[in-house]
């Protein structure tokens, strides 16, 4: 059937999903589907009838594409779509509610705390946390309104601008180590990716812009570490009720021990990004990869 490709929408993240959608776009015609683009932005869901799609393949990243609202939308006008349903949408999308699932579920996981304003005691809440922090909007994506903070001035300022774009702000125990991410395809994990980057860590810039960031892909690690980190990964994906496709975050420290950051249902699918790197490595190529998603649409 005919197959609209979402892509662009409303969220901080809209650039990064005009990139991720139109290579999404370009394999499925490449390999003969009849695909056009649809933009939440631009368009409305009546249209999304008018125009014969049959079956939606989802590549809005952040609010309003990513957090269940676009599914359930779906669901309603009877479109099979691609990736996590409802619950598993919103509850990836929200970094707060996905780290007490995995406390919940005994899956490592760096201690955090919860804040909701600009007024809080910051040298104590630092003090608490191992005296450095990554200061997270709980429901953004990319990096976006994230930043380190080592001093009770920093944190505040970190805070405030993650409030820039939530209201609800995960402040996290830093993690001084290697950053991994392991990405989910159809029940199956894919091969480690390791990034590095010599930015503070791998930010927007490190993410999108960057040639500086280097990806290993198997990453090298211990066969041991590598089966550790891919069961975490699978469980943490599960936990918060994800399905289809899907990519976690996570991070190495010194000592060997590895804690999960977050579930991304709907990762970047751009050029530069890391779902393509781990098929690539598991003998998927692009178009490959982009067809096993679109098969399992099958809500
Ligand atoms: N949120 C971005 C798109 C990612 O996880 O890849
Ligand atoms: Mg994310």
């Amino acid at each position: 059937g005919k197959v609209a490709v979402m892509f662009g929408g409303v969220s901080a993240e809209r650039e990064v999903s005009l990139r991720s959608g139109k290579a999404v776009l370009t394999a499925l015609q490449q390999a003969g589907v009849d695909a056009f683009a649809f933009d939440p932005q631009q368009q409305n869901l009546a249209e999304l009838a008018q125009l014969g799609a049959q079956q939606v393949f989802i590549v809005l990243h952040g609010r309003g594409g990513e957090d269940g609202s676009m599914q359930g939308a779906l669901q309603q006008l009877g479109l099979p779509y691609t990736g996590s349903g409802v619950l598993g949408s919103a509850l990836a999308m929200d970094k707060i509610r996905c780290k007490w699932l995995f406390q919940a579920q005994n899956l490592p996981t760096a201690p955090f705390a919860v804040v909701h304003s600009s007024d809080a005691d910051f040298a104590g809440l630092l003090a608490s946390l191992g005296g450095k922090v990554m200061v997270k909007p709980a429901n953004e994506g990319s990096s976006i309104g994230m930043s380190a903070a080592s001093s009770a001035a920093e944190l505040q300022q970190a805070i405030n601008q993650a409030l820039q774009y939530d209201s609800e702000i995960l402040v996290e125990r830093w993690i001084n180590g290697r950053e991994f991410t392991i990405a989910i395809l159809n029940g199956q994990v894919l091969p480690v990716v390791e990034m590095r980057t010599p930015r503070a860590f791998y930010d927007y810039e490190a993410k999108y812009q960057a040639n500086s960031t280097e990806y290993l892909c198997p990453a090298p690690l211990d066969a041991q570490l590598t089966a550790a980190m891919q069961d975490s990964a699978l469980k943490a994906f599960n936990a918060v009720g994800a399905s289809g496709w899907g990519r976690v975050d996570i991070m190495l420290d010194d000592s060997g021990q590895h804690y999960l950051l977050e579930v991304n249902t709907v990762p970047g699918m751009t050029e530069k990004s890391l779902v393509p790197m781990a098929a690539k490595a598991a003998g998927l190529s692009f178009q490959q990869l982009v067809l096993a998603i679109l098969s399992q649409s099958n809500r």
